[in-house]
């Protein structure tokens, strides 16, 4: 049966006031147009679950295009309407954006368990959703504010920590909602459900997988890599058999698992330096996932995942050419900082924390740590303008003798400016050639 009951004061407790304050205007303009709206899904979710979350889905009943029209008109917010599903993007001027959509009668068809009398499009609009988790929805207008609509169950599942699908085609409807179903298991340390889990199974069996654009697959890969534990989701996957839904040599070997535990710990260890630049915790996961993977079985990823210029090059020659340096930092134990920098200084970020995990010996990961706390930041205390007075023709020699210069900083051979002006004024002496320093 179906559960009212009023969440006001939890929405107070937990948004900030500014969305509080909007959530109640938006609720205003529906009343003014004759509108239901409500605020769906995983907003709501995670409201319930107090983790915040201001990724916010209105649904409305009327009209999304036109109560988007209002928030344009009202608040001068930018909006992407898509006339033909009814549904727009909307961005604030405080940079604030969320998603509206229409919920519709004439555009859906009755699913053949529903009964067809009596159905509100909200419900039927909810009844399309994954998980019964992701169901809720709290009504916004202003007589029936912080209402909280329960239609299917959600309430109870969140409670029993329950990851349940609303009827038995949900998978082969979108093959995606296998891997939101291990996503949102492992997020929140839920369990999917008995006949769920059947589903996932049958589905598996049925390959329902086969149909699902290489786009898709890679999303929810990068979305499972980026959540908060990948180690418990992989392992989750390897158990209901879908890492080979991936790739076939996918495999959670002792080594891979290894690796995949090293990267959590660089990424900790980097989260704590507090650097600008953040990583892309799905890449490094990923690299490490393949990192056994032939060049061969690569090709066959990049294929199934559809990787194609950037993101191919990030698994083909930049991988190679990361693999290339951990093993020549594996090898010299007493490597020049110079050469670490010109080694590591070609790589992306992940492809740096990468070589860290895959260091057999203690050197790599010693040598990037401090690549990434220290050398890569060093310049010379001498510009260009110092070159020129110390008489130096300009030209692109002058990028040559600064690498030059923080080569020898990097290795200790020069420290203060006047040490600079010494060697680059030794270096001039020793060719003798202002055409050819
Ligand atoms: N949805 C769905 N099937 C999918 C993707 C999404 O039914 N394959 C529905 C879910 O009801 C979900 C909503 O669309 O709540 C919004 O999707 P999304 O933003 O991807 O998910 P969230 O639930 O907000 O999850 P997250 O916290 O990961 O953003």
């Amino acid at each position: 049966k179906e559960k009212y009951r009023y969440v006001n004061s939890l929405l107070r407790e937990r948004l900030p006031l500014w969305l509080y304050d909007r959530f109640k205007e938006f609720g205003t303009i529906g009343d003014e147009l004759g509108m239901g709206v409500y605020v769906v899904g995983g907003f709501v979710r995670d409201l319930l679950l107090r983790e915040d979350n201001f990724d916010v889905d209105i649904v409305v009943e009327g009209d999304g295009v036109k109560f988007a029209q209002i928030l344009k008109e009202r608040y001068g917010a930018k909006i992407s309407p898509h006339e033909k599903f009814k549904t727009a993007q909307v961005v604030f001027k405080d940079g604030f954006r969320l998603d509206v959509a229409t919920a519709r009668l004439e555009y859906y068809e009755y699913p053949a368990a529903m009964p067809t009398v009596s159905i509100s499009s909200l419900k039927l609009d909810l009844y399309r959703r994954d998980f019964t988790i992701n169901t809720l929805a709290i009504k916004l207008n202003s007589k029936e504010f912080g209402l909280l609509i329960d239609f299917f169950g959600g309430q109870r599942d969140l409670k029993d920590k329950c990851i349940r699908v609303l009827h038995s085609l949900s998978f082969v409807e979108d093959p995606t909602r296998v891997f939101r179903a291990v996503r949102f298991e492992q997020r929140f340390g839920f369990q999917i459900g008995k006949h769920t889990l059947r589903l996932i199974k049958n589905a598996r069996r049925l390959n329902i997988f086969d149909k699902l654009t290489g786009k898709r697959l890679f999303t929810e890969l990068k979305l499972i890599l980026d959540d908060r534990d990948p180690e418990a989701a992989l392992l989750r996957l390897k158990d209901l058999d879908l890492l080979e839904v991936i790739h076939k040599d996918l495999k959670l070997t002792e080594v891979v698992l290894d690796r995949i535990r090293a990267a959590k710990g660089v990424l900790s260890w980097y989260e704590l330096l507090f650097k600008p630049q953040k990583p892309r915790q799905w890449l490094l996961f990923l690299l490490n996932l393949v990192s056994e993977f032939s060049s061969r079985s690569i090709k066959g990823l990049c294929q199934r995942l559809d990787l194609t210029g950037k993101n191919e090059v990030l698994f083909t020659k930049l991988r190679e050419e990361a693999i290339k340096v951990a093993s020549i930092l594996d090898r010299e134990s007493d490597v020049r900082p110079s050469k670490v920098y010109r080694l590591l200084r070609p790589l992306p970020l992940e492809h740096q924390l990468f070589c860290m995990c895959l260091g057999k010996t203690h050197v790599p990961k010693k040598e990037i740590s401090r690549f990434i706390t220290e050398y890569q930041d060093i310049r010379p205390h001498l510009k260009g303008n110092d070159l020129k007075s110390l008489g130096i023709p300009p030209g692109p020699i002058y990028s040559e003798i600064l690498e030059k210069l923080r080569d020898a900083r990097l290795d200790g051979e020069v420290e203060t400016r006047d040490d600079e002006i010494d060697f680059v004024q030794r270096r001039w002496k020793f060719s003798g050639d202002p055409q050819r320093l």
